[in-house]
């Protein structure tokens, strides 16, 4: 294995934050990845790394995960093909951080060309300097955000010196050297340069490293009698670089001051060895054979070939030169004179001098064939000739294992030619036979011209095939023949691109053939969008020209332009507004990527309020704008001499916590404000910067900035007397909608949007309704300018997660004709559809409520599906505590007619006579969701004390029911970074008869409705409304409204929070049998045909389902005579299925990517493959049936109640999470932050050796969260408000960054 290789990995690693390694032909590994394999487990950090297939498009992997913040790595061996697809994406790659790090043999024809490309391009020619000038292409791709290609010769020289992980780091990071700085070097002689005489004490560096040759080295023509001025004289630097070369060229001067500052060894953009005052310069690019030497030849070898400094090269030709000739190891060129013989002619020629030089282009491939023998014999045959073409040295032969084509059968080739027929030039077949020679047999198979090979992850797959289809680069047509039988169309086009692009082609045709008509015929649709449209437009137009009426004549206009994920941004771009328009000033207001370059560049004042996303990345709203200013900075523009600007960043400071992660921190405000600088904008106040971690929040640092604002604008002193208006907020969207109508009815006929108006999409979730979008494709869409690939989620109602077979098949059946072909069922026991769009929301909710079930209240700030324990074994009691729910559900339930008129079609009653009435809600609503559960001991699998409110069955002598225990404020909520956010579990304050029960559900819902947090969502819950008010004032209120004080709370006792999976008998005879259904996703994969099994049993089964809170399936109440004929069809389709490991059978993941808006990383997809090597640790170990509860979610709001798993991961960014442990086996602790951010390799190191220790040392029937509180891990939390407390580890395992 080269050591060139090994060398550029490690540092490629070290210094990158993101790595993209390109893939040879299966079944053959790069050999950087397992290079980067090992290196994961040694280093202390972790790049996010994607391996990109044989025949996979680099280039977009790399824009769709690189950013301008993120440092970039793509390493690659060199194949044309390689090449062609960054080339075809260069423009997008050259204003990005990125490396690419491409390893060659003996041929640089591939790689050459992506020279005219990028804006620097760098050749290294031995392992130490491959090693040297990976840093110094870091170092340059970080410091100016510009791409640069570093091709390297695989060598197996040794690295005499390797730089350190913390030099690297600081290399990286240290600040831009001025060119002419000095260093002191520790060892003189290790100075990169080495004047005369000097070897020791400071060496000024600027000579050394801009000169081709260092004066005084034994390499360097100083020693051949040539003075230091003679370059001026032949040099005769009239031809001065072009400015943008120039400048490049300083860029690149700074970069290698700083890099020989760091490694102490020369680095030179071009290296003169040879005759002392040759007659002839051989230039070379390519790997020669060492030592070669020739009379009266020097030879420079080239390791900075863009940009290429004239002023350089001439300074490397002594004036005996006759001859010049560029030695180049090619085997091919697409010109006939590649760029840098041009480049050399070219400079050559514009010298101030009357010597007249031949130039000559040779090109060499094999180093082998090269000796001083054969070139002295071709410079001899040569030495008068002006060729035409480039003369060739050694064999041009190419060389290389012979690889038969493999046979074409007739047929393809008949099926091709038609296609070239038709296509012509445009025809490409991306799996062509022909690709075999070069790609190896797997060139013909299809996963090749998808760009994958066998062993890509599935999750990339399905990623990669959903961007091919919604491109349109797939145009996969669905054929369905039931449909046709049905009389219905039986293809369906999947890619929204290409139905565009059918609608465009559509739309113009009919736009022609309505100018061809005496009297224009338009659709009605579009004549009443069109009416409304321009009724808008007037409307929008009338209030801009009152507006501008209004506003005092000489302030300012104030463009302001917002960045934001989550909505503070976008908060403060607003409060900014109003008061600017309450001081008087014009001021507009919209999301940075509604802006272009261009307009910007009209407008005088504009203020940025941009927040942090991802690793230092700007919002996704932002992005596109962001990128632009790169791309004009790149290519050196200076568009904005009119605008004055101001930036306010948004971030948190302990987002990422590691010390070397602090440069995360505000980076897109803080770049933004610097590279508006660097386009020629003026800045009219400082940066300001909010701080999630300051006491106010971002609002201490906007306090401070705003006024400098008004300052600069000159209306500080205007005094605002009128109150701004409140910013519109779910509190005021509740009360207008009338009852939850709002304008939903009229958004579902608007067919021009996929989407509902934003406040509606606010009211719909209280039908049960989340507007989402499809995460997987969304920048994609953003890049073609269409809109996020709209759909919906939908929830089902359905107390205690009980249904009928007949519902069962509904709900079956919708999530075929109106869903995703999938179903989930959820922490909350029941149904969710994903991907169901606009026009289909009405019949699904029809299709719902035909097997009496609803959405209503599934979703907002009403009680939500009240869950009760599925233990049917406990027949009579679970019968009675499942009538309970459904009581306390429907005592809790709106009573708005909205949703039935909307969706049923019924009508409001005589003409909206009849006003709807909130009796217990108001329309207010309550400030935030609310839950309800109810457990039956000594199962708490509904997770009792995650609720706001619980109620625990407690059962008298007889084994009946004889009331519950009250549990309140329980809840799973947190917001990264704000520690005014935290689980808390729920406390016991009493006892209530069973007809007590609804009542007190009521009053406790109505206290919260009353004192609850209405400002502040994030402080909603009931969870922190007791902690305001204290627990007894709470109690207290609610015994107050009861009227009763509650009984004393009696004992009651809980063991496990998982389910009990296999079969059992009821007390009442009958069978169920509980199934494992991973995190609750019914769908049929390949050998495990789910869905449809289940739907046959449902066609055969005379009981009921039971969907479980733990997301899993009893099918219950099965007749003893029914028991064989379930068990056969649970064996067909392998639904008997339970040989699991403890692990993944108490596992749980919400939903997350790609549907979940909140998703911050992977989880439902995720978490099995993570289990996957976890539980082989657990096996190692002998603990495979050893119940671990383990959770995922893909962001803090918690759905699968994370915080109570003995170990738990919240998604930060992708591929980033929380860790957590701690948490109580039967759900009653909570667990801890115990790392604040951690990718896989990460959490493996972590838990093996935890998972070791808990194997030797447990103590008897000891659960795995209270064995890392005693071994020491973790501390215990006793209660939410000290969730925060000593997070980060205990004692040795304490993490840095948490001190
Ligand atoms: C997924 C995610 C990643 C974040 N990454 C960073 C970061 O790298 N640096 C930083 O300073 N803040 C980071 N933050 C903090 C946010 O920038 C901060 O909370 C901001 O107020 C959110 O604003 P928004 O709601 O407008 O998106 C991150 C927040 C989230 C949710
Ligand atoms: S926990 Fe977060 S990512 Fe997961 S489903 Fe809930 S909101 Fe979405």
């Amino acid at each position: 294995m080269s050591k060139s290789i090994a060398a550029v990995s490690r540092i490629a690693f070290l210094a990158s934050d993101v790595l993209v390694d390109s893939q040879p032909a299966y079944p053959a590994t790069s050999q950087f990845s397992r290079h980067f394999r090992s290196l994961a487990e040694t280093a202390g950090r972790r790049p996010l790394t994607f391996e990109v297939p044989v025949s996979g498009d680099p280039a977009s992997t790399i824009l769709r995960n690189g950013s301008t913040t993120s440092l970039v790595s793509f390493t690659a061996s060199a194949t044309s093909h390689t090449a062609v697809r960054l080339v075809l994406q260069a423009t997008d790659l050259s204003s990005l951080p990125l490396v690419l790090h491409i390893a060659v043999t003996d041929d640089l024809s591939d790689v050459i060309l992506l020279r005219s490309a990028v804006p620097f391009f760098l050749v290294s020619y031995t392992a130490q300097q491959a090693h040297d000038n990976a840093l110094l292409a870091f170092r340059l791709a970080r410091v100016e955000k510009k791409a640069v290609v570093h091709v390297f010769y695989e060598h197996n020289d040794d690295v005499s010196d390797v730089t350190t992980e913390g030099d690297i780091w600081r290399l990286l990071h240290s600040e831009k050297l001025a060119p002419g700085a000095s260093f002191s070097p520790e060892n003189g002689t290790n100075g990169h340069v080495e004047q005369a005489g000097v070897t020791n004490g400071n060496v000024h560096l600027t000579n050394g490293i801009n000169g081709s040759h260092s004066p005084g080295s034994t390499e360097s023509p100083t020693d051949a009698g040539i003075p230091n001025g003679v370059a001026n004289g032949f040099g005769d630097i009239a031809n001065a670089p072009p400015p943008v070369a120039a400048s490049l060229y300083e860029l690149y001067d700074a970069a290698l001051l700083s890099t020989v500052s760091c490694t102490r060894r020369t680095c030179r953009p071009l290296s003169f060895r040879g005759a002392d005052d040759p007659h002839t310069v051989a230039f070379v690019l390519g790997s020669l054979p060492h030592g070669l030497e020739l009379d009266g030849v020097a030879f420079v070898s080239i390791s900075l070939l863009t940009p290429l400094q004239p002023s350089k090269v001439l300074h490397v030709i002594p004036p005996s030169t006759s001859r010049v000739i560029l030695l180049e190891q090619l085997r091919r060129s697409n010109t006939k004179w590649t760029s840098l013989f041009l480049d050399i002619v070219n400079i050559l020629q514009e010298r101030q001098t009357s010597q007249r030089i031949l130039v000559q282009n040779i090109w060499f491939t094999d180093t082998e064939q090269i000796n001083a023998t054969s070139l002295f014999k071709l410079l001899n045959a040569t030495s008068n000739l002006r060729s035409t073409s480039p003369l060739q040295l050694g064999s041009d032969a190419p060389s290389g294992p012979l690889v038969t084509v493999p046979h074409v059968p007739k047929h393809e080739v008949s099926y091709t030619k038609i296609l070239s027929y038709i296509f012509g030039d445009h025809l490409e077949v991306s799996n062509s036979p022909s690709f075999v020679p070069t790609q190896g047999p797997i060139a013909t198979s299809p996963e090749f011209a998808l760009g994958r090979s066998e062993n890509t992850p599935a999750l990339d797959v399905l990623k990669e095939t959903k961007l091919a289809v919604d491109s349109g680069y797939w145009p996969l047509y669905r054929w369905d023949p039931v449909k046709e039988a049905r009389g219905q169309e039986p293809f369906t086009l999947d890619s929204d691109s290409v139905k565009n692009d059918l609608q465009q082609f559509l739309d113009r045709q009919n736009h022609l053939s309505q100018l061809v008509r005496s009297k224009p015929q338009l659709a009605t649709e579009l004549v009443s969008s069109l009416g409304e449209s321009v009724k808008e437009a007037r409307r929008k137009k009338a209030a801009e020209a009152y507006g501008d009426l209004l506003v005092a004549l000489d302030a300012p206009p104030l463009v302001i332009l917002y960045a934001s994920d989550g909505g503070t941004a976008e908060k403060y771009a607003k409060k900014l507004m109003n008061r600017a328009k309450a001081r008087g000033l014009s001021a507009s207001i919209g999301t940075m990527d509604s802006m272009s370059v261009e307009t910007l560049a009209n407008e005088e004042y504009v203020a940025f309020v941009t927040s942090t996303a991802g690793q230092g990345e700007p919002p996704q709203n932002g992005r596109t704008l962001f990128k632009a200013f790169n791309a004009a900075a790149g290519r050196g523009d200076r568009p904005f001499s009119k605008l004055r600007y101001a930036v306010f960043g948004l971030g948190d400071s302990h987002y990422w916590p590691r010390p070397e992660d602090a440069h995360f921190y505000n980076r897109p405000g803080k770049d933004l404000d610097s590279r508006l600088e660097q386009l020629g904008g003026e800045r009219f106040a400082p940066l300001g910067l909010g701080d999630d971690q300051d006491a106010d929040g971002p609002e201490t640092g906007y306090k401070v900035w705003e006024p400098l604002i008004w300052k600069a604008l000159g209306v500080d002193s205007i005094q605002v007397l009128e109150a701004e208006p409140d910013p519109i907020t779910n509190e005021h969207i509740k009360v207008a909608s009338g009852y939850l109508r709002g304008t939903i009815a009229e958004g579902l006929q608007d067919t021009s949007t996929g989407a509902l108006a934003p406040s509606d999409t606010q009211l719909t979730k209280f039908h049960g309704i989340y507007q989402q979008d499809d995460r997987d494709i969304r920048d994609e869409r953003q890049a073609q300018g269409a809109e996020p690939a709209y759909s919906f989620m939908i929830r089902v109602r359905m107390p205690g997660g009980v249904c009928t077979p007949k519902q069962w098949l509904q709900m079956d059946r919708i999530s075929d004709e109106h869903g995703n072909g999938t179903f989930k069922i959820t922490t909350r026991s029941t149904f969710q559809f994903h991907g169901v769009i606009k026009r289909h929301l009405k019949p699904t909710i029809q299709g719902i409520n035909k097997v009496l079930l609803d959405t209503l209240a599934a979703c907002g700030d009403v009680n939500r599906n009240v869950i009760c324990s599925a233990i049917p074994s406990k027949s009579k009691l679970h019968t009675r505590v499942y009538e309970f729910s459904k009581l306390v559900s429907n005592h809790l339930l709106p009573r708005t007619t909205a949703y039935h008129e909307i969706w049923l079609d019924n009508k409001l009653v005589a003409g909206e006579a009849v006003k709807d009435f909130e009796p217990l809600y108001g329309e207010f609503y309550l400030p935030r969701k609310f839950k309800v559960a109810v457990a039956v001991p000594p199962t708490n699998d509904v997770d009792i004390f995650a609720n706001d409110l619980g109620f625990i069955a407690i059962v008298d002598k007889n084994g009946e029911l004889a009331g519950f225990n009250v549990a309140v404020g329980g809840g799973m909520g947190v917001t990264h970074g704000n520690k005014k956010t935290y689980p808390r579990l729920a406390d016991v304050i009493g006892f209530c008869t069973v007809e007590q029960g609804p009542l007190v559900a009521e009053k406790v819902m109505l206290t919260q409705r009353d004192f609850g947090n209405r400002v502040d969502r994030k402080n909603a819950r009931l969870k922190y409304t007791i902690d305001r008010m204290g627990l007894d004032v709470f109690k207290a209120e609610v015994e107050s409204r009861l009227g009763y004080k509650l009984s004393p709370a009696r004992p009651f006792t809980f063991d496990r929070n998982v389910d009990d999976f296999g079969w059992t008998t009821g007390e009442d005879g009958k069978h169920h049998v509980t199934l494992f259904i991973e995190n609750g996703r019914v769908q049929d994969e390949p050998g495990q045909d789910f869905k449809k099994g289940l739907c046959e049993i449902a066609k055969i089964h005379k009981g009921n389902f039971r969907l479980t809170a733990n997301q899993h399936l009893v099918i219950s109440d099965i007749e003893t005579g029914d028991v064989p004929q379930i068990k056969r069809l649970l064996a067909e389709y392998k639904l008997d299925n339970l040989n699991f490991t403890g692990l993944r059978l108490s596992s749980s993941a919400c939903v997350a990517f790609p549907t979940c808006g909140l998703a911050m990383a992977e989880s439902e997809r995720y978490l099995p493959l993570l289990i996957d090597k976890v539980e082989k640790i657990c096996e190692e170990y002998g603990l495979r049936n050893d119940s671990i509860v383990m959770r995922m979610t893909g962001c803090p709001n918690g759905c699968a109640r994370p915080y109570l798993a003995e170990v738990a991961f919240v998604g930060k960014a992708p591929g980033s999470y929380l860790m957590l442990l701690g948490g109580g086996y039967y759900g009653q602790r909570l667990n801890k932050i115990y790392r604040e951010s951690v990718s896989e390799p990460e959490i493996l190191a972590i838990l093996r050796p935890m998972i070791k220790r808990y194997a030797l040392e447990r103590l008897e029937g000891e659960h795995f969260g209270d064995f890392v509180i005693r071994a020491g891990y973790i501390a215990p939390t006793m209660e939410g408000k000290n969730w925060y407390d000593r997070m980060g580890g205990e004692g040795k395992f304490r993490e840095v960054a948490a001190q």
